[in-house]
């Protein structure tokens, strides 16, 4: 019994590294200007309050679709074929359907018949919530390889006529392979958390088991996102903070130990506001100016992008940070292998 349980503690404290990544952005683009002519907005309002100049948005496409574009990226860069994969964790909170799950889509789309499937929620922390969950059952040994996936269409919840929320969100795809990793690198540390009290802050109210669809949650629009911004906003820059900090303390690390901070792309003054508490304001990457806030394919996304753009390279200690509806929170450290 004893060495069993010391087998599984060795066993269980395994890193795991990424050794893939992909992203899919759909090909249209709507600007600020184009969102001057359907709400009363400017150009101008948006990019100071938020960084956002333009994001895309899917036509015709479902999660599943933009995620299995992410994963193909991903995975032929890890050089591993979708029959090798034995577990698919998607994160998203505009799943295909209530169900089949969004990974059972992509294992099918893939061809991927090995894989065990399963969609998490974690909104815009998805990403960060799937790459410790993966982190558990791969680096636990109960499989061998995982893919992960945040993928959003939130343009099919977003209410096009308010223009306090219609201007941040968009749509994208982001893909990641993690297998365990041999040396002391690789995923160093998690740390998650929340808070189910401010649930209401953020809340897609209708068609769930609440309040199930009906002619006058249609006409209500509760099939929309509806957000108390200022109250997110505030809990987000002290969440996103602590976040950081006890992740990197969990390791042995502290900020000025990071190479890269990659933080839920929400509004660029929250990600400054972060990145300048976290003295990493030199460190910071931002992509929210291109793709506004795709939630869980944010932080994917933010990787991927890093990665292609050679912000990371072997030996970097990257932080990824997010929060999101729930409301939750969480951190990853990550030393490049
Ligand atoms: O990942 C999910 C988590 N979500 C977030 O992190 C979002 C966090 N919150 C935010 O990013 C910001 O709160 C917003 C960008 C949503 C709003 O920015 P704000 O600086 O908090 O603006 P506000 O809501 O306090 O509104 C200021 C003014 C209001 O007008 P009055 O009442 O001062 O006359 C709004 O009606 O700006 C008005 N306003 C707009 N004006 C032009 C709100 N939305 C718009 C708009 N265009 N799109």
């Amino acid at each position: 019994m004893k060495k069993l349980r010391s087998a599984l503690k060795t066993k269980f404290r395994n890193s795991i590294k990424i050794v893939g990544l992909g992203k899919y952005l759909p090909e249209k683009v709507l600007t600020n200007f184009d969102l001057e002519k359907m709400v009363d907005t400017s150009d101008e309002w948006i990019t100071t309050r938020t960084g956002i100049k333009e994001r895309r948005i899917a036509e015709g496409e479902s999660a599943s679709d933009l995620g299995t574009k992410a994963s193909l990226i991903a995975l032929k860069r890890a050089g591993l074929k979708p029959q090798d994969i034995e577990l698919i964790i998607v994160a998203t909170v505009t799943p295909d359907y209530q169900f089949p799950s969004t990974a059972c889509c992509i294992q099918k789309n893939l061809g991927a018949k090995k894989a065990v499937s399963l969609d998490i929620g974690g909104a815009c922390a998805g990403y960060v919530y799937a790459l410790s969950l993966a982190w558990a059952l791969v680096g636990g040994g109960f499989y061998k390889n995982a893919l992960l996936v945040g993928s959003e269409v939130l343009s099919t919840i977003t209410d096009w006529s308010d223009r306090s929320t219609c201007i941040l969100f968009g749509d994208g795809a982001g893909a990641s392979v993690v297998v365990p990793a041999k040396s002391e690198a690789g995923m160093l540390s998690s740390y998650l958390g929340g808070d189910g009290n401010f649930g209401d802050f953020l809340i897609l109210p209708a068609g769930g088991s609440r309040l199930p669809a009906s002619k006058d949650t249609v006409k209500n629009r509760l099939h929309y996102i509806k957000m108390q911004g200022n109250e997110v906003f505030k809990i987000a820059v002290r969440v996103m903070v602590e976040c950081a900090q006890k992740a990197l303390k969990k390791c042995g690390l502290r900020s000025e130990d990071a190479d890269l901070l990659i933080p839920h792309q929400a509004n660029l003054r929250i990600i400054r506001a972060v990145a300048k508490r976290l003295n990493l304001e030199d460190k910071v990457f931002v992509n929210i100016h291109k793709y506004g806030n795709m939630s869980s394919a944010s932080s994917a996304v933010g990787l991927c992008e890093a990665y292609e753009e050679g912000r990371i390279k072997k030996g970097d200690i990257v932080v990824l940070d997010a929060f999101g509806g729930g409301l939750v929170w969480g951190a990853c450290v990550i030393k490049w292998i």
